[in-house]
């Protein structure tokens, strides 16, 4: 049987260039949707399949990253005195019970798979998972809960996946697959970034993985690859032909890409449209602001 997944990886040390000028002082992971932080999603995200142990790799000027997860006294007991039981409540169930959260430094950008080799020891001889908290992902169940129940069934590396457009294709790392029961797919092969008009399917792997230890031993021998980065993609296509071998899941829920503008802007506007507090004020705006665009053209 394969061992639980109660670890997880948070690479947070990007340099986040794609928001500047925000990024010169925000962490990306700080910036909001609607009203909770990026990491906050992913937070909830991993807490609902079961996570318990929750590994940062930081870099230099992510503090404010490290202050939102401390407790704030001084707010809680505010609250408290004017009767705002609602937002306390709120408030408190972003608390993370004591020594769940460990911060580790990535001193350099190197490279996705730099950052979570730099989770090494904390993670030991156990399978974990890696979430990207710019991937925030809209679904009934949890994405990485999903994934996990796919590592218990397979017990292989499970990573992510979705389908994109032919054009896009060269911005994700990309799978070749021998099976697919059209959930699940067997992988033979990954490409990161592959050229245009070369990429050997339309699924991409996104923010999610479930990685066996063997993968993190792969990341010892770290050899730059695509981009002059260390690239976790290539560890996990060096598992391939291991001995419990690469998976994708086709998840179930929407991928919004926060590490774009755009995609940052899509999601504010679904999580807006979905909350019963915002619906219909900020709903009639987007209606009238569609209507006006549609007259427009
Ligand atoms: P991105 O490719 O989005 O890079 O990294 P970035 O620096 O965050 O953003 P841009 O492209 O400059 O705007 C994907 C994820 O990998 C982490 C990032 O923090 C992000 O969560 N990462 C990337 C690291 O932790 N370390 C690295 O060396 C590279």
């Amino acid at each position: 049987m394969s061992r639980k997944v109660t670890k997880a990886i948070f690479p947070v040390a990007g340099l986040g260039t794609r928001f500047l000028p925000a990024t010169k002082s925000i962490p990306k992971e700080i910036m909001t949707l609607v009203d909770r932080p990026l990491i906050q999603y992913a937070i909830d995200e991993a807490r609902a399949a079961g996570i318990t142990e929750f590994i940062f790799v930081t870099s230099r000027g992510k503090s404010a990253l490290e202050d939102y997860f401390d407790l704030a006294p001084e707010l809680e007991t505010a609250l408290r005195q004017k009767g705002k039981d609602d937002m306390l409540e709120m408030l408190e169930s972003t608390n993370m019970a004591d020594g769940a959260i460990a911060y580790i430094r990535q001193h350099m950008a190197l490279g996705l798979g730099h950052a979570v080799w730099c989770g090494r020891r904390l993670i030991g001889d156990e399978p974990f998972a890696v979430i990207l908290p710019d991937d925030v992902i809209a679904s009934d169940k949890p994405c990485l809960q999903q994934m996990i129940e796919a590592y218990e069934e397979t017990g292989g590396n499970i990573v992510a996946a979705m389908e994109v457009p032919e054009e896009k294709a060269s911005s994700y790392g990309i799978l070749a697959t021998s099976e697919d029961n059209g959930v699940r797919v067997k992988v033979k092969g990954m490409v990161e970034k592959p050229e245009k008009g070369t990429a050997p399917s339309n699924l991409a792997v996104i923010g999610r993985y479930i990685l066996t230890p063997a993968v993190m031993n792969r990341l010892n021998d770290m050899k730059k690859g695509a981009g002059g980065e260390i690239q976790l993609t290539d560890a996990i296509a060096a598992e391939i032909d291991g001995k419990d071998g690469v998976y994708g899941l086709r998840f179930k829920g929407q991928r919004f890409d926060c590490g774009s503008k755009a995609g940052f802007l899509q999601a504010t506007v679904a999580f807006g449209l979905s909350r019963p507090d915002l619906q219909d004020e900020f709903g009639e705006y987007i209606d009238a602001l569609a209507a006006s665009r549609a007259d427009a053209s």
